[in-house]
């Protein structure tokens, strides 16, 4: 096991009614309140309503509309909003998106060039405002980790910058506010939720420990997502999601293993900049393809654990022949959720191909050390066999 440092410094209400720690936790820090969100998801529930008479004594401002894939756009005016009325606490209330815009409003408020610098250098984030949030999707862990992901659409550019000031002081999961979560949003949660795992468990090098949590966090996300789009209101599958989309994604789950470059992500998050598509259904769409790519004869028995351990897959003598059924029933689950399987059903052709890889090889830069090392061309291959 290879040696590791390790802190979450978030704290984590979590269950039925924790939105009842919202004043104490919100008034311990300030009054000064910029409160965060994206469409009008949090209207339609009825939440911000509820948000807006909790901290009824506190002085509220505003930055609405944070978008899916949030713009540098909408945290340059967040954190406008925070240097101009001195805000003390950021309150974040939503999905993935708002989360990591609130975090590098946070960053940007104490920063004086502009926020984009923050995304691109992650060392010049120093200090930054105490964020609170309130979860409603469950998919992205931006809850209890120190990442952002942030879209410039004037470079095609969606980075993502890891910081331990971008930790949220405090994290509200309440199960219950994503009951409204349609099933599509469940589907792509749920993908991405299984992805962050699949980014730590396909490892050169992995430990027991860390296998048996990446493998718990993948059967939940199996056994709940489908009872969450059959029933949203299910409270025990909607939990089971919200807790394994926490844990999935914070590096708790793989703590030991050897270097874990993250390829499937680095390659989403040039779809998502050049064609603004959902994060989870471009991360379903590569998953099978980047599986197939890293299974050879050193692989083999990493997809045979893999499929004994999350789908009972019976031990076959034909090692080949198990790991690829392995990687056909992650596909069957994607497929099963809703979720498109290639890329030309999204009006996505090969025009970007080229550079998406070229900028995803850049921006990673950690390709080589992928349990099977990828060369600029295979990501290219990747992604022509996602059309
Ligand atoms: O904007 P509103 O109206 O709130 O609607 C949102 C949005 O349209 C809707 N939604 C959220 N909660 C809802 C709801 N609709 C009904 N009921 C609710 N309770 O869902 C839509 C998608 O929301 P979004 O926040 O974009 O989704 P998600 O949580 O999947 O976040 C995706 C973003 O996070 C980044 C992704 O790249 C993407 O930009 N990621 C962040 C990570 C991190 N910080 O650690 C890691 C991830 O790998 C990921 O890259
Ligand atoms: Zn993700």
């Amino acid at each position: 096991m290879d040696n590791f440092s390790f802190c979450t410094p978030t704290q984590v209400h979590f269950g039925r009614g924790s939105l009842d720690h919202l004043y104490d936790e919100v008034t311990a820090v300030g009054k000064k309140v910029l409160l965060v969100y994206g469409g009008n998801s949090i209207k339609r529930s009825g939440l911000y309503d509820k948000v807006k008479d909790i901290l009824s004594d506190c002085e509220i401002y505003e930055q609405g509309g944070v978008e899916p894939n949030p713009r540098v756009t909408s945290v340059r005016a967040g954190a406008q909003l925070c240097k101009e009325h001195g805000i003390d606490v950021v309150l974040a209330v939503g999905g993935g998106s708002v989360l990591d815009c609130a975090k590098i409003i946070c960053a940007a408020a104490y920063y004086d060039g502009d926020a984009w610098d923050l995304v691109l250098d992650g060392t010049k984030i120093k200090k930054a405002l105490p964020l609170i949030t309130v979860l409603t999707l469950a998919a992205t862990g931006s809850e209890f980790d120190s990442a952002a992901v942030i879209t410039n659409l004037d470079t095609d550019e969606k980075l993502g910058v890891l910081n331990p000031h971008l930790y949220p002081r405090v994290s509200l999961l309440d199960p219950e506010l994503t009951f409204s979560v349609p099933a599509n949003q469940t589907a792509a949660g749920s993908a991405d939720i299984m992805s962050h795992i699949f980014e730590q468990y396909f490892a050169s090098e992995t430990n027991m420990v860390a296998d048996g949590m990446c493998e718990t966090v993948l059967r939940t996300v199996i056994a709940s997502c489908p009872r969450a789009i059959a029933n949203p209101s299910d409270y025990e599958a909607r939990s089971q999601l919200m807790w394994a989309s926490s844990l999935a994604c914070n590096g708790f789950c793989s703590l030991g293993n050897g270097v874990r470059p993250w390829p499937c992500h680095a390659m989403e998050h040039e779809l998502s900049a050049y064609y603004d598509i959902t994060h989870g259904v471009g991360l379903a769409i590569l998953t099978p393809r980047l599986m197939r790519f890293s299974l050879n004869e050193k692989t083999v028995e990493r997809y045979c654990h893999y499929g004994k351990a999350v789908f009972d897959l019976p031990e076959e003598s034909d090692r080949m022949a198990m790991a690829q059924k392995a990687i056909a029933k992650t596909e069957e689950f994607f497929k099963s959720i809703g979720l498109p399987d290639n890329l030309t059903v999204l009006g996505i052709d090969d025009k970007h191909i080229d550079d998406m890889a070229k900028h995803a090889f850049e921006h990673n830069g950690a390709f080589h050390l992928c349990m099977v090392p990828m060369t600029l061309e295979d990501i290219k291959r990747v992604y022509c066999e996602c059309l």
